[in-house]
């Protein structure tokens, strides 16, 4: 057998074993506890540029309900993601990062920092349902609600703010 054809056959092998290897991990999985860090800041102001445009509809009526139900339903979906934004060993004291707020009582308390995911996600539904019913007054209570009991919440016991 040419020696060049079997030798690339094994290569081939070789890399067919990698992609399968490959395929089979989820992203947050193959990413560096630093790269992590990153996608959830990234995420978290994604939760910030929501939360803006929807306080300019909640105090100002500037936008629409319409686009206010869109974003309490992304804020929502990002809630769900939320754990796998925070995976063991990315906490301020493991990735150290200067701007890494993410205090180590996240995963000294985990199930507590679960209860307040959860509290994002109901209040973004709640905020919704508001913003379904389209009355600016029911949507302004909502938005403030969810800034308190959704966002703060969770700020308060597990996040050092940092400056930038
Ligand atoms: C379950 C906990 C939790 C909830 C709920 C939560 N956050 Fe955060 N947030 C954190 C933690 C922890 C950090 C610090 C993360 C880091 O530095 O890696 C953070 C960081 C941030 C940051 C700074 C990102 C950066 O660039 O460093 C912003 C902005 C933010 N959150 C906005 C929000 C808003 C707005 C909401 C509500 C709609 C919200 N968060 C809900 C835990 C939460």
């Amino acid at each position: 057998m040419n020696i060049r054809f079997a030798f690339s056959r094994k290569i081939l092998a070789a890399s067919l074993a990698v992609a399968a290897v490959g395929a089979l991990a989820l992203p947050a999985l193959s990413a560096t506890p630093a790269e992590t860090v990153k996608l959830r800041q990234e995420t978290m102001k994604q939760l910030g540029g929501h939360m803006k445009a929807i306080k300019s509809f909640a105090m100002e009526g500037q936008g629409s309900a319409e686009d206010v139900a869109k974003r309490a339903g992304e804020i929502g979906e990002i809630a769900a993601r939320i754990p796998s934004l925070f995976p063991e060993g990315t906490g301020m004291d493991e990735v150290l990062d200067p701007k890494n707020g993410a205090k180590p009582e996240i995963w000294l308390d985990w199930d507590n920092f679960l209860k307040a995911r959860a509290s994002l996600e109901a209040q973004s539904r709640a905020l919704a349902a508001a913003a379904g019913g389209g009355d600016q007054a029911a949507i302004r209570a909502a938005f403030q609600n969810l800034g308190k009991n959704g966002c703060g919440n969770c700020h308060k016991p597990y996040r050092i703010k940092l400056e930038k």
